[in-house]
């Protein structure tokens, strides 16, 4: 596998995480571009992890990442000393476009060696098509936009392609990508015919991972997975595309025989957010603006029933008892969180046994990256409001359900990616939750917790958890450059659903 745009790595992450019956990869990262120094420090450190079968990295690992010993003495510990040299060669920052392409292209050739057969992944950035993107640039001047070399960053995918041939790719982005256009042509058009034919004398099929039509005849709207279709606890709709090189997929009589079966399986249950948040300690949040104490944080959540006062009745005694009642659950509330929480994480029944499977891991004796933000005093007293009326009314409210003391006096949105309504989100218990974005790092009213009794925005392991990370995936840098990873990532779990379709692809029988 080759990763383009690698991100934190949650494509790649998914990849390989498809096993043989006795535990063996299937799929090895060969080589992985990331442009980001802290992207790619995290990337580095999980293909370290990666060299070790499961249950056998060495103690150094989780020494480092619960902040016992440093980077630097981690690095040079001889057990991993090789490990760390081989992902040094496979995980590089580099930016693409403008690192120089010869020097791409030779790490590349040199990590497949000859290889034919391989995959390449990755998701080109979005932020010139995604609607958020769009509109703020669009706003601003529009010739920027149309000359935004990040517009046209999937060339360099597409060069590669054009380059190295591989088998099969699939690749990633945001669903914004249908509906943009670029002086007056719809981008998604110019992409895909690209794609089908990147150069003389090579071209591809180009599958949709859910729906099976005849050659030419998929809509754009069939390359949109909807994750929470699939077992992850989010509802993320993203354009995944599986090209597969013509004589390839012509050899490949499986293709036609049982199409059905390179599609992702629709899961008719969902999984919600309590279910994917099970076993994390509850934390209490922390008052920003003011001096934070316990009791300084516990005053200002019980102040949040004043903003009842003079509302309308009707559910008004409802929230009333939910913020009695949270309160006192609330005062219970010891501890704000840390980057490394000593626990036992035991979700119990809470947790379906396949995500048990997936997210724990006993050696690390406790939760990574969850530490609270600190809130305002009236934020709290939204968020106490919001996740009351979410426990008694059984839906997240918007604006318009808010009491005229709790609205926002001006108001402060990134209003292309959040819409303005939408300001305050509770995320429901039962239900996956809404898109994790990178957006969550500026703020997390988006993101408030579903038990009022935690009066909070999720941590970054709470986002981890709703995009499928597993519990010792480590993000590096500092919390707002976590949260920003993670909202960028395609959720891991996803990725393994995907990366089984790729494998029994790749692994069926070609006519020669
Ligand atoms: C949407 S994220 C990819 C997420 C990734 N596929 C995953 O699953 O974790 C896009 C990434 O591309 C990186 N990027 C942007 N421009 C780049 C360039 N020119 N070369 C390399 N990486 C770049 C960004 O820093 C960002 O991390």
């Amino acid at each position: 596998m080759i990763d383009l745009f690698a991100g934190p790595g949650g494509l790649c992450e998914g990849f390989s995480s498809v096993v043989d019956g006795n535990g063996a990869r299937r799929f090895a990262v060969k080589v992985s571009i990331e442009k980001d120094p802290i992207a790619h420090r995290t990337l580095l450190l999980r293909s370290i992890f990666r060299k070790f079968p499961k249950g056998k990295v060495p103690s150094c690992y989780y020494d480092y990442v619960r902040g016992r010993i440093s980077r630097e003495q981690f690095l040079a510990h001889p057990a991993i000393k090789d490990a760390a040299e081989h992902a040094a060669k496979e995980a590089r920052c580099a930016e693409l476009g403008v690192t120089p392409p010869k020097e791409v292209d030779d790490w590349i050739r040199e990590a497949l060696g000859g290889q034919t057969d391989w995959v390449l992944i990755g998701g080109p950035p979005c932020q010139a098509y995604s609607l958020a993107g769009r509109s703020r640039l669009r706003g601003k001047d529009v010739e920027k936009f149309e000359a935004d070399a990040k517009h046209f960053l999937y060339t360099e995918y597409l060069r590669i392609i054009q380059e190295f041939a591989p088998a099969v790719f699939v690749m990633e982005n945001v669903k914004g990508m249908l509906n943009s256009t670029n002086s007056g042509k719809r981008i998604f058009e110019q992409i895909l015919a690209d794609l089908k034919a990147p150069r003389d004398h090579l071209s591809y099929e180009v599958r949709s991972f859910v729906v099976h039509k005849a050659d030419g005849e998929l809509e754009p709207i069939d390359y949109v997975i909807e994750a929470d279709d699939h077992g992850i606890p989010q509802s993320r709709h993203r354009v995944i595309l599986f090209g597969i090189r013509s004589d390839v997929a012509a050899a490949t009589k499986a293709l036609k025989e049982r199409p059905e079966s390179f599609l992702l399986r629709k899961l008719t249950k969902k999984v919600g957010v309590s279910a994917a948040l099970a076993g994390l300690p509850e934390l209490r949040s922390r008052l920003s603006k003011e001096p934070d104490s316990k009791e300084a944080w516990i005053g200002a959540v019980r102040e949040s029933p004043k903003a009842l006062t003079g509302w309308r009745l009707s559910v008004r005694k409802d929230i009333e008892e939910a913020m009695e009642k949270f309160i006192k659950k609330a005062e219970r509330q010891t501890t704000f969180g840390a980057p490394f929480v000593e626990a036992v994480v035991a979700p119990g029944g809470y947790m379906p046994q396949n995500l048990q499977d997936w997210y724990l891991d006993p050696k690390l004796g406790g939760v990574l990256h969850h530490e609270t933000r600190s809130h305002m005093r009236s934020d709290l007293h939204r968020y106490m409001f919001a996740s009351c009326f979410a426990a008694t009314q059984k839906y997240a409210p918007d604006l318009r359900n808010f009491p005229p003391k709790l609205l926002p006096d001006h108001v402060n949105v990134d209003e292309e990616t959040i819409p303005f309504k939408d300001r305050f989100r509770v995320q429901m218990g039962k239900h996956p939750s809404s898109t994790v974005v990178a957006h969550i790092k500026k703020d997390g009213h988006y993101y408030i917790h579903p038990d009022p009794g935690q009066c909070r925005s999720l941590t970054a392991r709470e986002a981890a958890r709703l995009q499928t990370f597993p519990d010792n995936y480590f993000f590096e840098g500092n919390r707002t450059e976590q949260y920003g990873q993670i909202g960028n990532a395609v959720p891991p779990l996803l990725a393994k659903q995907i990366g089984e379709i790729i494998l029994d692809f790749m692994t069926s029988p070609r006519r020669r």
